[in-house]
């Protein structure tokens, strides 16, 4: 009943039909090869590469993308006046505990090297913090370079190592100083040299006022943060390096300060777009632990009133959005990222090449700094410091001593995302009120325009804050050092 086809095809049929089905086999096999490789490769290497719709947007320049902002032919002026005197000497000695995690503690120390010389006194290397969150037990000399710190301020104060033997076992007297403390309050202090020589202050973050100092005081809070406080030779050379790494790669680079941290997203209280085993565990690690005083947190509060670091998920957005290729190379300064490669996908997924420290050094270059938080920041510091462009995700501490330094060593680029108004963008994209584009791209690049770390004088406080709630509003002096330590023309030799 069933017959083949006459002879007279079949000759030729069954081999193109062999040929067919072979072909079909072969594409099969490449798609399936190609998908492995993928999962192989976004599995090994940290990056997906999923690719987004093809946006039609028009290219952002090379310049606006990339350069600093007009400088105004403004220069770094650190130099002391006329008037300002070489120290003298003096019998009284200043002990400080620093508190809190590098940048904090850093500037914490600048304003100690100046409260010593409001005070005459003789500085005592500061012991640092190593019961903050992040618990490290480095000192002073394994994170700066002790020598140099000493030698470099000898005109400005005098340092020493350690309380010289005949005044420790002298009584001494402990010493919150008050925070945000002028000149008038400092010499007020010096009353303590009546009765004591050495005065121990318990902690060294915020003890002096941004404005209203004299200029020879605001000098020497520079030149103690911006020359005196090097990190130490084997910190720098690494952080060196690795900045030469990073540039090797495609010329320019990105520093993000994706404050995406646990402890962050615990202490601020932000659980946005996390789910509810994350945010519970963020509340319990915010009630047990004692020095964050606030427990009850509003996370959606937080949010919309723009306190919330951005998520991965949301800096991708907005840098896609400020024009950076699919191809830039970011630099991701921070520890460990709270959701790891979960919420990390979010970003690399636009951004393929977001590149962390254990990305661009060795292992046996990273040994050392296992286990201590503020030497890897120190690292973080120096990257961020020497990138084409600085993004921190949230306004802390690191943030603002970066971006003050970018303003000192010449207004390079930093962009400061607008949280409030990127938060309400973020919505209206979530619920599809705008689309990811054009319009989004012309909203988020508006936003930014003034917010590239481009010359400004220091702001005060905003109106209508009363009392000493100014002194905490004001922007910090190390944020934007200008008008004190960055000047308009050429500088008169002193
Ligand atoms: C500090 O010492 C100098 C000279 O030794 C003196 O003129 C000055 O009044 C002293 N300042 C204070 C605040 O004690
Ligand atoms: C948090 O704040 C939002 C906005 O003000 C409000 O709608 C929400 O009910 C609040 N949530 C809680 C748990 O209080």
């Amino acid at each position: 009943m069933f017959r083949l086809k006459p002879s007279s095809s079949s000759s030729s049929y069954p081999s193109s039909f062999i040929i067919v089905r072979l072909f079909v086999v072969l594409i099969l096999f490449i798609f399936i090869f190609n998908f492995y490789l993928n999962i192989r490769l976004s599995s090994q290497q940290d990056y997906f590469h999923v690719s987004h719709p093809h946006l039609q947007v028009p290219q952002v320049s090379e310049q606006k993308l990339w350069e600093a902002p007009f400088g105004d032919g403004l220069h770094s002026c650190i130099n002391p006046t006329s008037k300002y005197q070489a120290f003298e000497g003096v019998d009284h000695y200043i002990t400080v505990r620093s508190n809190g995690g590098l940048n904090q503690m850093r500037t914490g120390i600048a304003d100690m090297v100046a409260v010593s010389r409001m005070m005459n006194a003789t500085l005592v290397i500061p012991e640092l913090d190593k019961r903050s969150f992040w618990q490290d037990k480095s000192l002073f000399s394994d994170i700066f370079d002790e020598n140099y710190f000493i030698d470099s301020l000898k005109r400005d104060v005098r340092v020493v190592k350690k309380l010289p033997p005949e005044v420790v076992s002298v009584p001494r007297v402990r010493k919150h100083f008050t925070s945000w403390g002028s000149l008038g309050y400092y010499e007020e202090m010096t009353k303590l040299w009546d009765e004591y020589k050495v005065i121990h202050v318990a902690k060294s973050d915020s003890r002096l006022a941004n404005n209203d100092l004299p200029l020879d005081i605001q000098r020497l809070r520079c030149r103690a943060l911006y020359q005196s406080l090097r990190f130490s030779p084997s910190i720098e050379t690494l952080g060196k390096k690795l900045v030469e790494r990073l540039r090797s790669r495609s010329g320019r680079y990105i520093s993000l300060h994706l404050r995406y941290e646990k402890d962050m997203l615990a202490f601020s209280g932000c659980t946005y777009g996390l789910s509810d085993a994350e945010s519970e565990e963020l509340r319990l690690l915010r009630e047990h632990t004692s020095h964050w005083k606030i427990k009850n947190i509003n996370s959606t509060e937080q949010r919309i009133s723009g306190l919330c670091p951005l998520t991965p998920k949301e800096v991708g957005i907005f840098l896609q959005a400020l024009g950076y290729p699919q191809s830039t190379v970011v630099y991701v300064a921070a520890g460990e990222i709270y959701g790891g490669k979960l919420h990390l996908s979010e970003l690399t997924s636009r951004f393929p090449n977001v590149l962390f420290k254990e990305m661009i050094a060795t292992e046996e270059e990273l040994r050392m700094y296992s286990n201590h938080a503020s030497q890897t920041a120190a690292l973080d510091y120096i990257i961020s410091l020497e990138s084409d462009v600085f993004i921190p995700t949230h306004s802390g501490n690191m943030a603002r001593a970066v971006e003050g330094h970018r303003r000192f060593l010449g207004h390079r680029k930093t962009i400061t995302p607008e949280r409030k108004g990127l938060v309400e963008i973020f919505d209206k994209l979530e619920s599809g009120q705008i689309e990811e584009g054009l319009s989004l791209q012309h909203l988020v690049q508006h936003l930014h325009q003034k917010r590239q770390g481009g010359p400004r004088k220091r702001e005060g406080a905003p109106d209508g804050i009363k009392g000493r709630a100014r002194f905490r509003a004001e922007e910090s002096f190390y944020q934007n050092p200008y008008p004190e330590c960055i000047c308009p023309s050429k500088p008169t030799h002193t």
